[in-house]
């Protein structure tokens, strides 16, 4: 665990509500109180349950692994697509027996599903055993939500009021090597599909000075990899008066001293500018890798997305990006299935990935999502008939996936050897996307080695460190 506790800066009241809540468990005799935290979906979710871990760790918790110690259970959740949804109401459930066994247990609902008004009634109503219910934009008051419900009433706060961001919230970060950084929250882009914009609230952009002072500590504690994260890491900056834009950002963030690496996601198309790709061709220490989800291949199911980009924009960004960088690495997210697709839209998808050569997929099946435009758009097409479309989507780029890793043979790449897998067996992620897996000593876990990948058997790349 990796607790920032230099404090100065965090709000005042939250300190004092975290010690009265530190001094209220000791009156009550909870010994060595423990916190215990689920996460759902996304990199932003799990690095906010960073940020609530730190709050968690000031009001007198210890972290623990095991629900069943735990006199704090927070679930975190995702409401991007509905079968996580349905995941979070069983493992709330379950949390009624366990406060039958512990009376001092309080448990909370956070996150993109607890920030819909429904769903937040539903907890309230239906699960009284739930204490502590709040929205996206209010993890900072955690301390006082505790504070207020060891001494009175459930809590439910979920104000979407896109206020400044409050800075300097502790971290308790999960890892010591590889760790996120937030640079903006929220959405503006209302793609027709996506839940986000309403539960997240507006886009606004961290200073960039506040980003350069977490990155230059994480440098400085060890970090080898950052990861900066947003909904839509190329509108970075957009509104704000001081004039960084993404491409300036990753350029002064590429100027900090250290050996490290930067990576970054999410990014939407529409606002990739050549002036960013040629901020990710000349900095030395951000990865050739871009991931740029596009969708859906058919510019007329674009279009109904809202996505602000057609299939030959995007193929033309593509060549941009590999005019700059030949061996830059794409991964993509896709959605099929969207309300009105056909099988002949789908086909495009499929070809665009066939023309692309993406190092990897993230692909789902369109989840309506009530409030948003598509939830109420026609959707004739079947989930069998959806299900055959994914599973080919599936097998070509399985096909793909070979087919680039047979290219790598021979390849060399610096590798961050990031997990020791035993009998002197390490892997670790390229500069590009790959990860290798090598022999080594010790001493290459958490450090940069120079691999040359010899072979590609069992969906594995295998390498030799040169250096
Ligand atoms: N249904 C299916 N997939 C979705 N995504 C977002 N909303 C939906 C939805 N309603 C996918 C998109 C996005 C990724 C994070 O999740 O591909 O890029
Ligand atoms: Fe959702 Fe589109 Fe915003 Fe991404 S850019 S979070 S898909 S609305």
């Amino acid at each position: 665990m990796n607790f920032n506790d230099n404090l100065t800066g965090y709000l005042p009241e939250q300190r004092a509500f975290a010690s009265r809540v530190q001094a209220l468990l000791k009156e009550r005799e909870v010994a060595n109180p423990k916190a215990h935290i689920v996460t759902f979906g996304c990199q932003q979710n799990v690095s906010d349950s960073e940020r609530i871990k730190g709050m968690l760790i000031l009001c007198g918790y210890t972290l623990t692994e095991e629900i069943t110690e735990a006199d704090f259970i927070l679930f975190n959740t995702c409401a991007v697509r509905g079968h996580a949804e349905d995941r979070v109401y069983g493992n709330v459930g379950a949390t009624k027996k366990l406060k039958q066994a512990n009376p001092n247990l309080m448990v909370a609902v956070c996150g993109c599903m607890a920030q819909q008004q429904s769903v937040a009634d539903k907890f309230y109503k239906s699960y009284p055993y739930v204490d502590i219910v709040f929205g996206t934009q209010q993890y900072h008051r955690l301390p006082e939500f505790i504070y207020r419900r060891m001494t009175s009433k459930r809590v439910y706060e979920l104000e979407l009021d896109n206020k400044e961001i409050v800075e300097n919230i502790p971290i308790s970060r999960d890892g010591k090597l590889k760790g996120w950084l937030p640079i903006m929250y929220g959405c503006n882009n209302f793609c027709t599909y996506c839940i986000v914009p309403y539960v997240r609230g507006r886009e606004r952009s961290r200073d960039p000075q506040e980003i350069i002072k977490e990155a230059t500590n994480m440098i400085k504690s060890g970090f080898k990899e950052i990861m900066l994260l947003g909904q839509n890491v190329n509108s970075y900056g957009k509104g704000e008066s001081h004039g960084v834009n993404f491409a300036k950002l990753l350029r002064m963030i590429n100027d900090i001293e250290g050996d490290f690496r930067i990576r970054f996601m999410t990014s939407h198309p529409k606002d990739c500018t050549e002036e960013l790709l040629d901020a990710i061709r000349d900095c030395e220490k951000v990865e050739r890798h871009i991931h740029l989800p596009f969708q859906s291949g058919s510019s007329k199911i674009l279009k109904q997305m809202n996505r602000r980009y057609d299939r030959e924009g995007y193929l033309k960004l593509i060549k941009a990006a590999r005019d700059r960088m030949p061996d830059v690495e794409f991964t993509s997210d896709i959605i099929v299935g969207f309300p009105g697709e056909t099988y002949e839209d789908f086909c495009e998808t499929l070809t665009l990935v066939k023309e692309v050569k993406f190092t990897s997929l993230f692909t789902f099946i369109y989840s309506p999502r009530e409030g948003t435009p598509a939830a109420v758009m026609p959707d004739p097409a079947s989930r069998e008939e959806k299900g055959k479309w994914f599973n080919e989507l599936l097998i070509a780029q399985d096909e793909i996936s070979e087919q680039l890793n047979r290219s790598l043979i021979g390849k060399e790449m610096r590798v961050l050897c990031e997990e020791d897998l035993g009998d002197g067996v390490y892997s670790g992620k390229s500069e590009f996307y790959s990860s290798v897996t090598f022999n080594g000593t010790p001493e290459v876990m958490g450090n940069f080695v120079t691999v040359r990948v010899e072979k590609y058997e069992n969906n594995t790349l295998y390498g030799t460190i040169i250096n």
